[in-house]
């Protein structure tokens, strides 16, 4: 338990979860890492110890408490106050329920059929030949935050460019990251002041109601959640639907078993959703009081990193980890667990089979442009994708 090895581990080749994971998970399970702030933590590696943090109470996640370990020290956009992935009881079930009603499955279902139509609208106009990450696989779930929030036409490039800042761990100084965080805050200030003159029917105008209404939301959570949901909106499921399409397309098995099979696309999605969620988690849990753990002890005040990725690919939870099998029964743990539960999960899972399901019924001969192993990948960046995924059409 005393090696005190730096993380984040960074990306193994072509985005593979970093070797770390699986080698702790054999020898260490519940070891202690440094983090970039220079605190330590606990890193979970096995399904038993993940889902048992992520759905503990006594686990809490508001690093701001005075004297709490953080991941990093200095500004991050996972320090921020305010943002419901960092908050507590009472103030995150308060947010919480005030956001949940617009992402329950009801509600996620009723955009179906508009998604089915923007992904072929999207799909038949694209050329022959073109780059799935550019193009595709982030403008489109943009296009979808967007309508959720009821805000058209927003600046989707200046919101991608701040996204992608902020989600930087390495490649951009800490000054540089402030810079795109300040200039997101005060663009999405700008725009519920033009929505409190102008409201429209989205998730935006309930959250300003609730502010103005009922003073339920302050006004620094107004804009701090607004900024979170436009980035979490997009930025993940980008990425998954990025790294899925590889996988389907190498080899390309994947891809025309959908094609032939297309009653499978909900498990392949979980499927993927298991294997291509791939990276070192920001987030971090803090033992409120001493905790029990199948693997270990942690004292209050300690602070543990679900290893949600390393989770994924247990093979005492997921036997043959790395096989896509689409009729498995575990749940994996992308979206986490408890009361921290992606409140996207709904949106993202319906994007990811909306999106794939109409491309292979509609592009049975999909194929990549050029050979895997020549696909760029991001460096620098925590959600670990394709930079670049040139494919064809024909
Ligand atoms: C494939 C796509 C996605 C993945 C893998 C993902 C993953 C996650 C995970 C693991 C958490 C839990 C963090 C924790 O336990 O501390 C989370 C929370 C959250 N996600 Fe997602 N997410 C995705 C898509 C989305 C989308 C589309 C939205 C918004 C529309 C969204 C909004 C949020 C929010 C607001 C939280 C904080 C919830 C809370 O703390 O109560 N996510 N997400």
């Amino acid at each position: 338990m005393a090696d005190f090895e730096q993380y984040p581990f960074g990306p193994g080749p072509q985005g593979a979860l970093a070797d770390a994971y699986a080698v702790r998970r054999d020898k260490d399970p519940l070891g202690t890492v440094r983090l970039p702030s220079g605190c330590t933590a606990y890193l979970t590696t096995t399904y038993e110890d993940t889902l048992a943090v992520l759905g503990d109470p006594r686990f809490g996640s508001d690093i701001n408490r005075p004297g709490s370990p953080t991941m990093f020290s200095g500004f991050s956009l996972f320090n921020t106050p305010g943002m419901l992935a960092t908050m507590d009881p009472p103030e995150h079930t308060r947010l919480r329920r005030l956001l949940s009603g617009v992402f329950t499955p009801r509600q996620v279902n009723a955009w179906r059929p508009r998604l089915r139509a923007l992904t072929a609208e999207l799909i038949d106009a694209l050329p022959a030949e073109f780059d799935f990450v550019r193009d595709f696989a982030f403008p489109l779930p943009v296009q979808v935050i967007c309508d959720v929030m009821g805000v058209p036409g927003i600046d989707t490039g200046r919101v991608r460019a701040w996204s992608d800042a902020m989600l930087s761990t390495s490649s951009l100084s800490e000054e540089e990251q402030l810079g795109a965080a300040m200039e997101f805050h005060a663009y999405i200030a700008e725009l519920i002041a033009e929505h409190r003159d102008k409201p429209g029917d989205g998730l935006l105008a309930t959250m300003i109601q609730a502010r103005d209404g009922e003073d339920r939301l302050s006004e620094e959570e107004l804009v701090t959640n607004t900024l979170i949901l436009f980035l979490a909106g997009h930025e993940t499921t980008g990425t998954a639907l990025s790294r899925s399409l590889l996988r389907l397309l190498e080899p390309r098995t994947g891809y025309q078993r959908l094609v032939e099979e297309p009653g499978l696309i909900e498990g392949t999605v979980e499927e993927l959703l298991r294997l291509e969620l791939v990276g070192d988690s920001p987030f971090l849990r803090v033992a409120r009081q001493d905790v029990e753990l199948p693997s270990g002890t942690v004292r209050e005040g300690e602070a543990v990193i679900p290893g949600v990725s390393s989770a994924n690919v247990d093979p005492s939870a997921f036997p043959d980890p790395d096989t896509l099998r689409p009729e498995r029964q575990t749940a994996h743990l992308s979206f986490g667990r408890g009361a921290h539960f992606c409140l996207g999960a709904n949106l993202a899972r319906m994007e990811l089979q909306e999106t794939l399901g109409v491309l292979t019924a509609r592009q049975p001969n999909l194929r990549l442009a050029g050979r895997a192993d020549d696909v760029p990948w991001t460096d620098g960046i925590l959600t670990v994708r394709p930079a670049k995924l040139l494919v064809r059409k024909d």
